[in-house]
């Protein structure tokens, strides 16, 4: 009886061991396999932009953990624009996936989400006396995002006012067409983001519509 017990338990202890290294070969495969899988395309990157059914993109919520790219403060694009009666900050954001296919290329992959969030501007505040910090509240969103086999031009625009999905900015916007004309890198402002501004030199991907704006000698990147 003893020894039917001890041989029981002896059976149920490799039966547990076994279940255990089962667990750790799926453990293992799962962490070598996702991000193969991930890089082949095969599988939905958490991070790759949502829709809903009625053609709206779902807000990325965990941009904040996201790469951060640059803040631009009371930015203006036209030289005679109406003074405004507060400052801005606007922070810019992008995908991990995203940056780091940038840096190895130059380039923006596929599923590339850029999210630009605005930020009044505040004065005076705590030990504060000079210049200016990012007040708490947002002020609203924009995201710029690449979805090659979606959007006809491959990139599109979405408005967010606080909901959580936001609509197309229609294609015939100024959005569209200022970024076309004027982004330093496949209609991404990347003149204005200094940790990529280097990478897109040494790669020679700027626009060549950028490299005529900035004077630079045609068929040249500027070094
Ligand atoms: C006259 C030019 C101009 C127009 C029009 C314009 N933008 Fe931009 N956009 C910029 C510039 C310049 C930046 C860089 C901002 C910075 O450096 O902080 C930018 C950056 C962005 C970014 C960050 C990602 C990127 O592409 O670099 C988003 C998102 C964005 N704009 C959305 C919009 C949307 C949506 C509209 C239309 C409602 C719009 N923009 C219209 C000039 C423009």
């Amino acid at each position: 009886m003893v020894q039917r017990l001890v041989w029981q338990e002896q059976r149920s202890t490799r039966h547990t061991a076994s279940m255990l290294t089962t667990a750790k070969v799926a453990l293992v495969l799962t962490a070598l396999l996702v991000p193969v899988a991930k890089f082949l395309g095969v599988m939905e990157c958490d991070d790759d932009p949502q829709y809903t059914e009625d053609a709206q993109m779902k807000f990325p919520e965990h941009y904040r953990e996201w790469v951060y790219l640059s803040t631009g403060f009371d930015m203006s694009y036209s030289t005679n624009g109406m003074a405004m009666d507060h400052h801005m900050f606007d922070n810019v954001f992008v995908n991990p996936e995203a940056y780091k296919a940038f840096v190895a290329t130059g380039k923006w992959p596929d599923k590339t989400v850029m999210v630009l969030e605005a930020r009044m501007a505040k004065g005076k505040g705590s030990i504060n006396q000079k210049g200016n910090y990012q007040d708490e509240e947002i002020m609203g969103f924009e995201v710029h995002v690449r979805d090659d086999a979606r959007f006809p031009g491959k990139w599109a625009f979405f408005g967010f006012d606080g909901g959580k999905t936001g609509k197309m900015v229609p294609a015939t916007a100024t959005c569209y067409s200022c970024h076309q004309d004027h982004g330093a890198v496949d209609t991404t402002f990347v003149q204005f983001y200094p940790t990529l501004l280097p990478i897109a030199k040494s790669k020679s991907t700027l626009a060549a519509k950028y490299m005529e704006e900035i004077g630079a000698p045609s068929g040249k990147q500027p070094l």
